[in-house]
């Protein structure tokens, strides 16, 4: 794994918006595997940003997103789909038709999720996957479990996870307990992932993931055997790195 060590949240997200622009200059039909959360934020402004300066063109890039709320319609303003938009999709002129997010209005399970793999699969995987982390070492939804996922599923969220989201939800009632997500084994099929991490809190899942144990309890620890992963941390989320 590469690690860059980034002063604070901005250096992060400034690093970031770097490494998925230089993939979209270099390869303009690339395809990038993206996340939600809070920390991908600031990257998604820096893209805006240079798209706006007419320095990046989004115009034959496709996207897969790692996961989606079970439940939620698209339009829903607490559905992943719903952020993607509001961060990036409708800021720059990446074509709709090229976005994909699962569908958390489909009660289908396997139409869900063994379709949207199918879906990944034919584009070949992403060239670049952008991953934030849980406080408890997930990636995508994939939660601490007694075996690494493969496919794309449908999965219980954690209490954790729950809690973790809770904020942006009026109550922890209101967060959904399932989620679609990315599975282990399509995650590291990417050609390459990016990691992005800050804050204390993230501390102790940042130093499992990087010199803990390889083990489906710190799922993000199995990126130690992805033979191009990055990851970029404050030094907060580095603090136990020393
Ligand atoms: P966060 O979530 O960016 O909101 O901290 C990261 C994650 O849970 O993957």
């Amino acid at each position: 794994m590469r690690i860059i060590r980034t002063k604070d949240y901005e250096d992060m997200s400034a690093r970031a918006a770097d490494v998925i622009a230089a993939e979209v200059i270099l390869k303009p039909d690339c395809v990038l595997g993206l996340a939600t959360g809070s920390t991908p934020i600031g990257a998604y402004e820096r893209l805006v940003e240079r798209y706006r300066a007419g320095e990046l063109d989004f115009s034959q890039v496709i996207s897969y997103n790692l996961d989606e709320y079970r439940g939620l319609a698209h339009d829903d303003p607490q559905s992943y789909h719903y952020f993607m938009e509001q961060y990036l999709f409708s800021h720059v002129n990446i074509d709709p038709a090229n976005t994909h997010v699962p569908d958390g209005a489909n009660e289908d399970v396997e139409e869900a999720t063994a379709g949207y793999d199918a879906q990944v699969a034919a584009a070949g995987y992403p060239d670049l996957q952008l991953l934030g982390i849980g406080n408890n070492g997930h990636i995508g939804f994939n939660e601490p479990d007694a075996a690494f996922s493969k496919g794309t599923y449908c999965v219980n969220l954690t209490e954790s996870t729950i809690e973790a989201n809770s904020r942006l939800f009026e109550s922890a009632d209101d967060v959904p307990r399932q989620a679609y997500t990315m599975g282990i084994g399509t995650i590291m099929r990417a050609k390459r992932v990016l990691v992005i991490a800050n804050g204390e809190k993230k501390a102790q899942a940042v130093h499992d993931m990087i010199y803990g144990p390889i083990t489906p309890s710190c799922p993000a620890s199995v990126l130690q055997l992805h033979p191009d992963a990055i990851v970029i941390a404050d030094e907060a989320a580095l603090a136990l790195c020393e």
